[in-house]
Order: structure tokens, then C-alpha cells, then sequence
């Protein structure tokens, strides 16, 4: 006789205090909460590891829990998977994507790369497993300048998919790398025009800036460098005045760590909030919870894809001691 296996139950309700329904449920699964600086601060704050792209999938690399909850872009989940075949990964919102790895389509990326048989591929990994699984190496903004210096001179690079890093990297490289056309929606918003302004008007504020910004802010840049690292800068530095040119959810841990420095997010081109990542947004705290709850929206990557995005991942982890 066919017995069907019962529909599982969604739960829906939010409890009134999230952060201790969250501590809990995170307790009964073992599960981690990794999230990215462009989080929500509520995210933020209740997360077991707060990091950007390179430290969060060395986390993922190495956690002894059963659940990683990953409170980012489902890139970002999408590594940890692929580090964690056996694992439960859980992404508060399956609708957080990336302009920047929607910018690059496999099928279109695999015609680029039978164009250039000579060349390595190195992918930033703003990518899809799909992409992932077509490079022979990866890169976040933290290494990337470091992981092209280690290729020898003579071999030659595609690197994709962001055009705005891929050239900040061919200048403190000087290699000549073929370059994706891809980016990102975030760090093209900023304005040259209105972050100059603002810098006249607070001369006493240094620019930093994070490598997927286009040229012309990156010139005003007093330091250029991935969300870690400008953290690191903005704490280290005895400047007490800063212009932020990346998403502005870093600003959090930022005002955190020096509360009496002040921390300017710099402006789109129009009077929108462009600066704020549409799809890191999407999680919530309340989201958070339902995914610790139900058990779900679930990471899933098909054979053989995950472990030949597996390879390059492990290559960079190896690349980067
Ligand atoms: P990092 O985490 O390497 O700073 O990159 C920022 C980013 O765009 C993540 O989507
Ligand atoms: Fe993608 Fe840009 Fe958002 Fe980062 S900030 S997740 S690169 S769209």
C-alpha cells in the first residue's frame, strides 16, 4: 500500500524575543550563524562570525557544527556548501542572489574560455557554483592581488567576473589580465562627484573604498581593500573620520569597535538608497529564525558541479596561509 509521507509543518510564528529563540534553536542544532559585514546590525549582532568573503569561507572550511545558518548571498552559501557536501546550509532568503555573479552566465563564460585555451581561469568568488566549477582558481578582494602575484609571469589569466577589481588588480599586479564585463550594482552607484563635494566639505575625512568601486572613486581613495581590511584600516588609523565607500551595513561594526570616530557612507549618484545591497537586505532576523525553525530554504548543489567548484576553492584556501 502507497503511504505518502506527511506534508512537513511551517512554522510561521515570530516570537517576541527573537535573539533568545535564536541562541536556542542555534543550541538544539548545532548550528553556526556565519554573516557577512553588509548584513543588517540585528544580523550582525547575533552572528557566531561576523567577516567578508575570504574569513567566512574559511570559517565554513573548518566548523565542527552540524547547520551553517549563512546569513549573506547565496554565492556566499553556495561555498559553504560546497565545502560541506554533507552538511545542512541554510540561506535565510533563497532570493538573495548577486548582481555581480548574475553578470556572468555559464554557457556565455564557457564560449569565453574556449576563446582563450592558453589562459588560467581565476574567478572571484562573486560567482555561481556553475562558474566556480569552470575556474581553475579563486579569489576574493582580500587575496586576489596576492593570488595573481603567485601565477608565473608568463601564464595568462582570465579573470571574472568583476571588471572593476580584475583592473584594480592588473594595476598593483602590472599583469595584463583578460577581463569578464562583469560588476557589481552596489559599488557602481557611488558618485566621483559627490564624494569629492563631501570631502571638501570634511577635509579632515579619509576616503576608503573597496575594490569593486570603478576607477574614478578609487582614485580618491585614501585605502582601498576588502570589507575586512577597511575595518581594519578605519580602527587602526588615527584619522577619526571616514567616508565609506562600499556597503554600508560595515559601518556597523565600524562604529562598534571605535564608537567616538565618525563614519560617512559615501553617496549614489541620485538621492537613492543604492548603496544598500538589494539582495543582502533580504535577510532578516525574523528570516533567520524561520530558516533555524523550519529547517529551511536549503542549500542543494547537484554532482558533479559541486566538486569541481570544489577544487579551485581549495586551491585559494591553500593559496592564502
Ligand atoms: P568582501 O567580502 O571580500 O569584502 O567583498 C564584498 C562583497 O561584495 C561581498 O559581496
Ligand atoms: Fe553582489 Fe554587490 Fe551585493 Fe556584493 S554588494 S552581494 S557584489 S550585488
Amino acid at each position: 500500500m502507497f503511504t505518502a509521507t506527511p506534508p512537513r509543518k511551517i512554522e510561521n510564528n515570530i516570537p517576541d524575543d527573537l535573539f533568545s529563540a535564536i541562541a536556542l534553536l542555534k543550541e538544539e542544532l548545532n548550528a553556526v550563524i556565519l554573516a557577512h559585514y553588509y548584513q543588517e546590525g540585528d544580523i550582525q549582532d547575533i552572528a557566531d562570525y561576523i567577516g567578508d568573503s575570504l574569513g567566512l569561507s574559511q570559517q565554513a572550511a573548518n566548523t565542527s557544527a552540524d547547520v551553517i545558518l549563512f546569513a549573506g548571498v547565496h554565492f556566499m552559501a553556495e561555498t559553504a556548501k560546497i565545502l560541506n557536501p554533507d552538511k545542512l546550509v541554510l540561506l535565510p532568503d533563497l532570493e538573495a542572489g548577486c548582481s555581480l555573479a548574475d553578470s556572468c552566465p555559464p554557457d556565455a563564460f564557457a564560449q569565453f574560455k574556449a576563446q582563450h585555451p592558453d589562459h588560467i581561469v581565476i574567478s572571484y568568488i562573486n560567482c555561481t557554483a556553475e562558474i566556480k566549477a569552470l575556474s581553475d582558481i579563486i579569489c576574493t578582494s582580500s587575496n586576489a592581488v596576492s593570488i595573481v602575484n603567485q601565477i608565473p609571469p608568463e601564464q595568462k589569466i582570465i579573470f571574472a567576473p568583476d571588471k572593476n577589481l580584475g583592473r584594480y588588480v592588473s594595476e598593483q599586479t602590472g599583469r595584463d589580465l583578460v577581463l569578464w564585463d562583469g560588476s557589481c550594482i552596489v559599488h557602481e552607484t557611488f558618485s566621483e562627484k559627490r564624494i569629492v563635494e563631501l570631502k571638501v566639505q570634511n577635509p579632515d575625512a579619509q576616503i576608503l573604498a573597496h575594490p569593486e568601486c570603478e576607477t574614478p572613486v578609487l582614485r580618491h581613495a585614501d585605502y582601498i581593500g576588502s570589507t575586512t581590511a577597511l575595518l581594519k584600516y578605519s580602527q587602526g588609523s588615527e584619522c577619526d573620520k571616514f567616508i565609506i565607500a562600499t556597503e554600508p551595513g560595515i559601518i556597523h561594526q565600524m562604529q562598534k569597535q571605535a564608537p567616538h570616530k565618525v563614519f560617512i557612507p559615501a553617496p549614489s549618484t541620485s538621492n537613492c538608497n543604492c548603496n544598500e545591497c538589494p539582495y543582502m537586505r533580504l535577510n532578516t532576523l525574523e528570516k533567520v529564525y524561520l530558516a533555524l525553525k523550519n529547517k529551511t530554504p536549503e542549500i542543494i548543489i547537484p554532482e558533479p558541479t559541486r566538486s569541481k567548484a570544489l577544487k579551485p576553492i581549495q586551491r585559494m584556501l591553500e593559496m592564502s596561509k
